[in-house]
């Protein structure tokens, strides 16, 4: 069985696996750093060098092999990729995995991007002001592809011990 996290930029996705796999007695693996890996170049390199277009269709090429391999495993997904692609269409056909979605309203989503916005080439060249309008914006958007998850979590002003027990209670 995979658990799979989804949500925007930092909802926390990572934070929370890695606890949640711990519990659980399952691997973790951070999707963001398995392309990464892969590429042998970071987020903001591969922006960078190659280009969001060339980053998203790596994306898909590596959630489909990873999906393939049907790890026992917590993943964290990163915010984009259940919303490009076939990839949503991809994690809802997989009979093996559970998607998550952590929801965060755009203010706390605004205040804990701002600090570590500098890892993330869509937002980091953003104002705090601007960062809080493209967060609000980009969520409305992105909310039909989170929404389709098996279960919602609202993960605002949750400690990650809380959001690991209501997440492993829904999942039984
Ligand atoms: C992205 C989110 C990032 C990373 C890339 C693009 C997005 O992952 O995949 O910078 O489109 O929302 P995190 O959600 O882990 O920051």
């Amino acid at each position: 069985m995979m658990q799979i996290l989804i949500g925007y930029m930092g909802s926390g996705k990572s934070t929370v696996g890695k606890v949640l796999a711990k519990n659980n007695n399952l691997m973790f693996i951070d999707f963001d750093d398995y392309i990464v890996e892969k590429e042998n170049l970071s987020i903001p390199e591969i922006f960078k060098l190659k280009g969001e277009i060339y980053f998203r269709r790596k994306e898909t090429e590596y959630l489909t092999e990873l999906l393939s391999q049907k790890p026992e495993a917590v993943i964290s997904l990163g915010g984009g990729t259940p919303c490009y692609g076939n990839n949503l269409e991809l994690l809802k056909n997989d009979e093996e995995l559970k998607l998550v979605y952590l929801k965060v309203t755009p203010q706390n989503l605004t205040q804990r991007l701002f600090k570590e916005r500098a890892k993330r080439p869509l937002i980091a060249n953003l104002e705090e002001e601007k960062l809080e309008e493209y967060v609000r914006k980009h969520l409305f958007e992105r909310q039909f592809y989170y929404l389709q998850s098996d279960v919602v979590i609202d993960a605002n002003n949750k400690t990650v011990e809380d959001l690991v027990a209501e997440i492993s209670k829904l999942l039984d």
